[in-house]
């Protein structure tokens, strides 16, 4: 039903499943000593997350924050709101942020900045997807799972107007829909 308002896949599920299990064996063997603690940054991290941590094979703590930063389209407005914290301390803990896509960079780059402040023993960021050509803010992240075309894409977890988010591939919708 819904997969008629997709245009065209760039990322199919199988695609995205390899790649998946390929950064939960990278992240395995980077923090086996470790315990981290990955934080997920809802909601767009949800169906993402929920596959990674099931690749890691470490001792890894899950907790998850809320920001919002986009209005119901598809620029940023810039600001960024917390919305819902960690529930736990992250001091002298080695954090992973988890995100859906690396866009602007400006959501990152305040999160990384309000948890730094907590002192923790290392900050990393896992992206699923990376869309350099956008970045406004100076930040990388340190595991990315594909780099992305500058086109605005939904499914795995990411939204238009909060739907397509339960699509298990990512594409591009037919431009109608952006009426
Ligand atoms: P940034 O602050 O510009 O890096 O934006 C990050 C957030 O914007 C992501 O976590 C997404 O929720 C949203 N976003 C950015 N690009 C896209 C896209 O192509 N599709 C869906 N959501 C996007
Ligand atoms: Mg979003």
């Amino acid at each position: 039903m819904i997969e008629k308002d997709i245009e065209r896949i760039y990322f199919s599920k199988e695609e995205i499943q390899k790649r998946v299990q390929e950064l939960g064996a990278e992240i395995s063997r980077d923090y086996a000593d470790k315990d981290p603690i990955l934080v997920g940054v809802l909601k767009g991290c949800f169906v993402f997350m929920a596959d990674l941590t099931r690749c890691i094979d470490a001792y890894a703590e899950i907790d998850f924050m809320a920001v919002s930063t986009y209005g119901n389209g598809t620029t940023t407005t810039g600001a960024v709101n917390i919305r819902k914290d960690l529930s736990y301390d992250i001091e002298n803990r080695h954090v992973i942020i988890i995100e859906d896509i690396l866009d602007s960079g400006v959501t990152l780059s305040y999160l990384r900045n309000y948890l730094m402040n907590r002192k923790p023993a290392s900050i990393k960021i896992c992206t699923l997807l990376d869309k350099p050509a956008r970045r406004k803010a100076d930040i990388s992240a340190d595991y990315v799972g594909f780099e992305c075309p500058n086109e605005f894409i939904v499914g795995y977890g990411l939204d238009y107007a909060e739907k397509y988010r339960n699509l298990d591939y990512i594409g591009v919708l037919k431009p109608e829909i952006y009426q």
